[in-house]
């Protein structure tokens, strides 16, 4: 997860029947048809994908004890079809003793007993085929739990032979007192010293995480073997591919110099650092290549997303491989949907970027995840948010990138942080109380109905409280409201699979000195109507024209495919068209 959550992204940070089955469940869903294009990747089902990320604790429980589990996706799915997404990532369901809930991994060939079992994994992908959607997993290997097989073997002794498996190393000195100090200045993400002594060896292990998440020693080959076994054991059992944990952080500074230090603090007091010898070292990239090798081998077109938190779009290209296309396919940028603030012409450049700087690779665009408060919250003014809101889903859905969604975002699910500190589940809203109050309000229950807690659970107490908003914030009110803003993702996420232009047309700007409104045309495919977009980014009426011939589509009539302004419907030129406060609009030229 980003380091700094609330403000600023620019830093990086942070934050055997199976292969049967396998092979079933690659052939079926989407069933693409092969394009004719050079790149060998352009008929791949993830290009026009919409990926839905479920934070299993918190979508749906089948056992009544208050936490979702895999049961209760898989009850789910008629809706996931409904509203047409294509895969599901699932955040960690491994066992875990859950202090980072999942991301400290005990087993990496397993299911939680909370969340189900591997036969209802099992159950999960082959019912998920049927609704036409793919499952991708979680993988986090920069770290393990400190209850892994692997941790416990490698704290035993110096001598162990894992003990080189993690980041080991002997302390700088002793104080006055006594106490061994750190190895170097290296803070955790999550507060204090990266460095955690062990009395017993006398030795410090590094965490860029929790201290209950040790990192890998990724310089022991040993490591990587073992952690694509892992990879093999879910690919062997259908997943359609991963999302990589925070995979930057895999390699520190072997030497390990001190990170330059910055002005101020972060949330836990700490200084801020320059992670220069703790994120995206570039022996990650040599990983990235064999992990990619690996996943090629498979059938099905299996599919590598990068939680990839990176300071510019240079960066974000080394994580394709650049113009080899050899690493991951779908490292996320990040650069446009944690912009925080409605700026048109930042958006234009970031989008631009994504389009005409990473050598032709298919981008990925995300504005929500379980890391950071809700884009509802983070873009809205208090007033327009579900104006804004519907602003936000046409930028991702008409774009030509990729597009990550996560669960409640269709609905306007709210960030719902805790009021109190000892409501407080994530470890790190409690150290950083109150200046950082955790990730707890963006993980409350999905909201489905008005019964007891949203139709979420019918425990008494559900893992999180469910948000106070959910009697009229839900799946079931907002489906009987042809206007609402689920509606408005279902129409977005059809049209986007059916329109050819919207599903695979160049994305090109227009009218691109306007600060105010954000406007594009995604260019027709072989003879299909060009599809122009515009939307409003302020709280005033905005009046524009806009030239397509100038970007070489010709066409002077427009007619309206979907608009949340009335005023727009009968709207048949792009000339004056005038857009009330935070309205889209999306024509096809004529
Ligand atoms: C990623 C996850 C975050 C987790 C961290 C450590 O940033 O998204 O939830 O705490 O990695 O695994
Ligand atoms: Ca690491």
């Amino acid at each position: 997860m980003p380091k700094n959550r609330r403000t600023s992204l620019r830093r990086i940070g942070w934050m055997p029947i199976a292969i049967m089955l396998a092979t079933l469940t690659l052939m079926t869903p989407g069933s693409v048809a092969r394009g004719q294009s050079a790149r060998p990747d352009s008929g791949s089902w993830w290009r026009h994908a919409v990926i839905y990320e479920i934070y299993p604790r918190s979508f749906q429980d089948s056992n009544g004890d208050g936490i979702g589990d895999l049961n209760g996706i898989t009850s789910r799915l008629d809706y996931l079809e409904s509203l047409g997404v294509n895969a599901v990532w699932l955040s960690p369901v491994y066992p875990s003793p859950q202090v980072d809930f999942g991301y400290d991994i005990s087993d990496y060939e397993n299911i939680d007993p909370q969340y189900g079992t591997l036969a209802d994994f099992d159950h999960l992908v082959q019912e998920a085929n049927k609704h036409h959607i793919r499952i991708l997993m979680d993988m986090v290997m920069n770290h393990t739990s400190d209850k892994h097989k692997w941790f416990i073997e490698s704290e035993s002794s110096r001598t162990n032979p894992k003990r080189d498996w993690y980041v080991w190393r002997d302390p700088k000195g002793y104080d006055a007192n006594g106490k061994p100090i750190p190895p170097n200045n290296w803070t955790s993400l999550f507060g204090g010293s990266a460095w955690q002594y062990d009395p017993k060896t006398k030795q410090f292990y590094y965490h860029k995480f929790y201290k209950q998440q040790p990192d890998l020693n990724w310089r022991n080959p040993e490591v990587e073997k073992a952690m694509f076994d892992a990879v093999r054991f879910w690919l062997d059992r259908g997943v359609a591919g991963f999302r990589l944990d925070a995979v930057p952080t895999l390699f520190e500074d072997p030497r390990l110099r001190n990170e330059p230090v910055l002005k101020g603090t972060d949330a836990f007091g700490d200084p801020n650092l320059d992670d220069i010898y703790t994120n995206n070292l570039p022996e990650v990239h040599d990983v990235m290549r064999r992990l990619r090798a690996l996943v090629e081998k498979y059938p099905g077109d299996r599919v590598l997303i990068g939680e990839t938190y990176l300071p510019n779009i240079e960066e974000l290209d080394k994580w394709y491989g650049g113009a080899k296309r050899d690493e991951l396919q779908l490292p996320m940028d990040m650069q446009v949907g944690f912009i925080n603030k409605l700026d048109a012409s930042l958006f234009r450049k970031r989008i631009q970027d994504a389009e005409t700087r990473i050598n032709g690779n298919q981008p990925l665009f995300v504005f929500d995840n379980h890391d950071n408060r809700r884009s509802w919250d983070r873009y809205g003014d208090g007033i327009h948010n579900e104006a804004i809101a519907r602003v936000i889903a046409a930028t991702l859905l008409t774009s030509h990138a990729t597009a990550l969604m996560y669960y409640g975002e269709e609905i306007g699910m709210v960030t719902s942080t805790p009021k109190r500190k000892q409501d407080v589940k994530d470890p790190i809203g409690i150290t950083g109380w109150p200046k950082e109050k955790g990730r707890d309000g963006e993980r409350t229950p999905m909201q489905w109905d008005s019964s007891k807690n949203a139709g979420f659970s019918t425990a008494d107490k559900t893992w999180l409280p469910v948000a106070e908003n959910y009697r009229t914030v839900n799946v079931k009110v907002e489906e009987g409201e042809p206007n609402s803003l689920l509606n408005w993702h279902k129409k977005l996420i059809a049209m986007r699979a059916s329109d050819p232009a919207l599903r695979s047309g160049k994305q090109i700007m227009l009218d691109d000195t306007n600060p105010s409104v954000l406007s594009y045309v995604r260019e027709g495919v072989n003879g299909s109507p060009s599809v122009v977009v515009a939307l409003n980014f302020t709280n005033q009426p905005r009046t524009v024209s806009l030239d397509t011939a100038k970007v070489g589509v010709s066409g002077s009539k427009v007619k309206t495919l979907m608009t949340d302004a009335p005023s727009l419907k009968g709207a048949s030129s792009l000339h004056n068209l005038t857009l009330p406060p935070f309205a889209s609009w999306i024509g096809s030229v004529q």
